[in-house]
C-alpha cells in the first residue's frame, strides 16, 4: 500500500500540470502511442497497434491480443454487426474500429474523441486503410454530441466514460441519439459495490488520471442511472478479475524494458481468483471494471 501511495505521489509530482487541467486530452498527448506513461514511441514504429485500453486477459498473455479481447468483449455486448450505424466514442487511434470492422463487418462508424492529435493520426489511418467513407472521425465530447436524435443503431464507449464530465451526461446523449430499440454498450472502471468513502490519496490520483468525482459509483447506482434515462433491458458483468492482474504484470514487464512485441505475461488461475495486482488501482478507487449493454425501447 506505501508503495503504491508512493507511485500515486511521484506520478503527481512528475507531471504536476496534469492537476490544474480540466481536459483529458492532455493527458492522451502526453502519453502519445503507447498505453504506459513514459514509453511514448513519437510514432516511429508505424506497424505498432494503438491500443489504449487496459486488455482483458483471460486467454490473451500478450498486450495486443488482450486489447483485442477486450475490444471483442464490448463488440460481443453491443451485438455489432454488418447492419449497424454505430457511434464510438473515445476512440483513442481508432484501432477498435479497423478491428470491429473486420470481424463483425459494421456497416458504418462515426466516432468522437476529444484529443485533437488523436483525430488527426486516426484520420490519416483511415485513409491508409482505403477506409473514408465508412469509418468519419470528429474531433468532440462524448457528452455534447452534435449529431440530430435517432441517428445512430449502437453507441459504443471502449474504457472511456469514467472520463467524462460527466458518465451521466453521456448516457443522456446517448440514449437521444440512438434510433428506438438502438444499445448502448460500455467498458469502465467503476467503484466496487460496497467500498467506503475516497481517500484523499484517491482524490489526487482521480484528478491527476482525470476522473470526475461525479463518476465514482459502483454497478449498481451505473444500473439504476441507465434505467433512471430510460434504457431497458440493462445488463452488467464485473471482468475485473480477467483485466487488473493481467495489466499489471503487463506494466511490470514493460517497466523492466521489455518492449511491446516482446512482453509476454504468466498469469495463473489462482493469481486471476484472487485479482492480485488489486492494489494499484485502489489508488485511485476504481477497483471493479464492467461491461454494460442498454437498449433504448422500441
Ligand atoms: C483509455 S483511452 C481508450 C482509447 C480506446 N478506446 C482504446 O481502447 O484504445 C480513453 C479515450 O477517451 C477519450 N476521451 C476522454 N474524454 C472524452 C470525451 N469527453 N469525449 C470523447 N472522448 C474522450 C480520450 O481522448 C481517449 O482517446
Amino acid at each position: 500500500m506505501f508503495v503504491n501511495v508512493l507511485r500515486a505521489l511521484e506520478a503527481v509530482i512528475l507531471t504536476p500540470k496534469f492537476l490544474l487541467n480540466p481536459s483529458p486530452a492532455s493527458y492522451y498527448e502526453y502519453l502519445g502511442d503507447d498505453v504506459i506513461e513514459g514509453q511514448h514511441g513519437k510514432f516511429v514504429d508505424t506497424k505498432k497497434p494503438l491500443w489504449l485500453n487496459l486488455g482483458y486477459w483471460k486467454v490473451a498473455r500478450t498486450y495486443p491480443e488482450a486489447a483485442a479481447a477486450l475490444a471483442t468483449q464490448l463488440g460481443d455486448a453491443a451485438a455489432l454487426g454488418p447492419s449497424d450505424a454505430l457511434l464510438d466514442v473515445g476512440f483513442g487511434f481508432a484501432e477498435q474500429d479497423f478491428f470491429w470492422i473486420e470481424r463483425y463487418g459494421v456497416k458504418h462508424i462515426t466516432g468522437v474523441n476529444i484529443t485533437a492529435m488523436q483525430v488527426e493520426r486516426s484520420q490519416a489511418r483511415v485513409k491508409d486503410r482505403g477506409l473514408e467513407g465508412r469509418v468519419e472521425l470528429h474531433v468532440g465530447s462524448a457528452t455534447k454530441l452534435e449529431f440530430g436524435d435517432a441517428s445512430f443503431d449502437k453507441v459504443t464507449a471502449l474504457e472511456c466514460a469514467h472520463h467524462f464530465d460527466t458518465r451521466e451526461q453521456f448516457f443522456r446523449e446517448a440514449f437521444r441519439v440512438l434510433r428506438s430499440g438502438g444499445r448502448l454498450a460500455t467498458a469502465d472502471g467503476t467503484r466496487s459495490v460496497g467500498e467506503g468513502k475516497l481517500t484523499f490519496i484517491n482524490k489526487l490520483s482521480l484528478k491527476r488520471w482525470f476522473v470526475p468525482l461525479a463518476n465514482m459509483y459502483d454497478r449498481d447506482e451505473y444500473r439504476r442511472k441507465l434505467e433512471a434515462i430510460g434504457f431497458v433491458n440493462v445488463r452488467c458483468e464485473s471482468i475485473r478479475n480477467y483485466v487488473f492482474p493481467g495489466v499489471v504484470k503487463y506494466h511490470a514487464l514493460r517497466n523492466k524494458g521489455v518492449t511491446m512485441q516482446d512482453a509476454v505475461i504468466e498469469l495463473s488461475q489462482d493469481e486471476i481468483d484472487r485479482c492480485v495486482g488489486i492494489e494499484l488501482w485502489k489508488l485511485t478507487g476504481l477497483t471493479d471494471y464492467v461491461i454494460f449493454s442498454a437498449d433504448k425501447p422500441l
